[in-house]
């Protein structure tokens, strides 16, 4: 299976109205564009993946296996996103994630299925 990054848009990841910090899906669709992404590591946006509670998830997808990543709120959260998959798309399983995307990194067993995204952002 080719490598991915799911970004949750799911009930509660990235929905002000329940508090939660704002997605920035058009920057990140903007840079999957320009730097010719979508070839190699497409992006993708789900609805709710499941641990909500875990607010604002990502999983990077790689061949080697998901990624779960949680809590992302800055800029430089998803900016450390879009340097991992340049970064992937180039050197595969030897690329390495950021100390800040490390920190957000959790344990989930369950399968995951992407699912038809919340539309309003
Ligand atoms: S809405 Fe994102 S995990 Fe449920």
């Amino acid at each position: 299976m080719a490598p991915s990054v799911i970004v949750c848009n799911g009930c509660c990841c990235g929905n002000l109205e329940k508090g939660h910090d704002k997605v920035p899906f058009e920057l990140l669709e903007n840079e999957w564009e320009m730097h010719e992404l979508n070839e190699n590591i497409p992006l993708k946006f789900s609805g709710c993946l499941g641990p909500c509670s875990m607010r604002n998830v990502v999983i990077l997808d790689t061949v080697e296996g998901p990624i779960w990543l949680g809590g992302l709120s800055s800029d430089e959260h998803y900016r450390g996103i879009i340097e991992w998959a340049r970064d992937y798309a180039t050197n595969g399983p030897e690329s390495g994630l950021s100390e800040i995307l490390q920190q957000l990194i959790f344990e989930r067993t369950e399968n995951f299925k992407v699912r038809e995204p919340r539309k309003n952002f």
